[in-house]
């Protein structure tokens, strides 16, 4: 097999673990985690989530990058080529394919999204929040949620910060790899982490740190099953579980050769069980943090966990408004998530891009702007979810799905189907088609030891049984 990739190779394994700490730390941690474990009732979902991260995520994680590693490649070319010389049945390359479609689906709303956190850098820095301070505290919400409410209901305003969002992704995408991410990255993920502790400081004095700390880790199975109870009503929902497994695949960017690209551009000898779990440990931290300083926030402001996706756009703002410096510490805090999401975007199309310039011949710039114009385009179908298609309901049949938005369903499919599938395919690849000899070697891990044992029982066993498992109680629900 060649030793280095064509597309570039990272300086160290340390641009590795950079690079795909970028990946992995996104809008998933800070806007989606907070959201889904408010809606899902906390505790037994940050649990649930915590564990399928441990026992999935990571050896999920090693398997993808020492296939990336093993192949040099695309995902679709790497998965080609490992097939064949293994002389294995060449059909795993689906594993590549799926990610290709996952990708631009997860892309097309993500980048909305992060269009979102741009917005509210100007509204932050030009103390549009200050004036909650002369407010009636019980209007305090209403101001925030309707600050929120005018920006996604406004289809133009939504397209063009999605715009310059995508326009952003490609161009450090036609730089390529270590130019244009590594460099950056280096500098602004401690940035993020440096402000996250500060929030969390923030949280602690002024918020209700013990009430968002028994919301996030108080195990209550109740409210896990039973997340949407009025008072006078409780309905089951047996969707939890398979949110909090998904989540654990779109926060760690499993399952769809993301990761897989970044281990391409690893150096030949890297310690994969090291760099993954440090990568695992950053990803988890930064969604803990994320949570303990949002939910701290929603209980002294007397605020619904249950807000969904406006949670992190309702509550932080109420914290800068009235925090000293807020403003600027308010811009910082946006401008370091939409970066954060930026290296995550890159890593979406990253395998995409890298496959055209392999197997189209198309130029790096080419690529990027094909991959990026399409995901763009797929990109108004969740534009249009927030305001003249709210009430579009798609699958109406379906009570699970039947009043979920076409943005609600590309969230809902990528993140608990198309991700966990990928994860499913991979682990079963790793663990029971591929030569043993072949995952020691790339593992720099002899077959005996303790961890490599530890490893393969993870994937062999665990993970198919997990994901299945809860897939199969996808199909019970159903
Ligand atoms: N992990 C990213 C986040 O948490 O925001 C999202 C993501 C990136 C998902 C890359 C999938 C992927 F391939």
């Amino acid at each position: 097999m060649t030793d280095t990739s064509i597309h570039g190779e990272w300086s160290s394994k340390f641009g590795f673990i950079i690079a795909a700490t970028g990946s992995a730390v996104g809008l998933g941690n800070i806007w989606k985690f907070p959201y889904m474990a408010g809606e899902y009732g906390g505790g037994a979902f940050v649990i649930f989530y915590l564990l399928c991260v441990a026992l999935l995520g990571l050896p999920i994680m090693m398997a993808e990058v020492l296939l990336g590693k093993r192949g040099k490649l695309s995902p679709i070319n790497s998965m080609r080529k490992i097939t064949q010389n293994a002389q294995v049945s060449s059909r795993w390359s689906i594993i590549g394919w799926l990610g290709v479609l996952t990708g631009f689906l997860i892309l097309s709303y993500y980048s909305v999204i992060a269009g979102w956190a741009l917005a509210y850098i100007p509204r932050l820095a030009l103390g549009t929040f200050s004036s909650i301070n002369e407010l009636p505290p019980d209007q305090v919400l209403q101001f925030v949620k309707t600050i929120f409410s005018n920006l996604i209901s406004d289809p133009e305003r939504l397209l063009a910060w999605h715009s310059l969002f995508m326009g952003a992704t490609v161009i450090v995408i036609a730089y390529g790899v270590e130019a244009g991410l590594e460099k950056s990255l280096r500098f602004m993920m401690p940035a993020l982490f440096a402000l996250l502790f500060i929030l969390l400081g923030y949280s602690m004095v002024n918020g209700d740190f013990m009430a968002g700390f028994h919301f996030m880790f108080d195990i209550d199975f109740h409210r896990f099953f039973y997340p949407h109870c009025t008072p006078t009503a409780c309905e089951f929902n047996g969707e939890a579980p398979l949110a909090a497994m998904g989540q654990a695949f779109f926060t760690l960017s499993l399952g769809m050769g993301a990761i897989m690209v970044y281990g391409a551009y690893l150096p030949k000898h890297a310690k994969i069980g090291e760099i993954t779990a440090i990568v695992v440990i950053a990803d988890t931290l930064a969604a803990l943090l994320a949570g303990l300083i949002i939910f701290p926030i929603v209980f002294s402001n007397g605020l619904d966990p249950n807000q969904g996706v406006g949670l992190v756009f309702h509550t932080l703002p109420i914290a800068f408004g009235k925090m000293l410096g807020g403003s600027i510490f308010g811009a910082l805090f946006f401008l370091l998530l939409v970066l954060a999401a930026w290296s995550s975007a890159i890593s979406i199309i990253e395998p995409i891009v890298a496959w055209l310039i392999e197997s189209k011949k198309m130029s790096r710039l080419s690529a990027a702007l094909l991959c990026g114009g399409i995901a763009w385009m797929v990109g108004f179908v969740t534009i249009l979810s927030f305001n003249l298609w709210q009430e579009v309901k798609l699958l109406p049949m379906i009570p699970l799905l039947a009043d979920k938005t076409p943005f609600d369903l590309i969230d809902f499919f990528t993140s608990n189907v198309m991700l966990p599938v990928g994860g499913l395919l991979i682990a079963l690849f790793v663990g029971w088609v591929l030569p043993a000899r072949i995952v020691s070697e790339e593992l720099e891990m002899t077959e005996n030891q303790l961890k490599y044992r530890f490893f393969r029982f993870l994937l062999r066993f665990i993970a198919p049984l997990g994901i299945g498992l809860v897939l199969l109680n996808l199909v019970g629900i159903l």
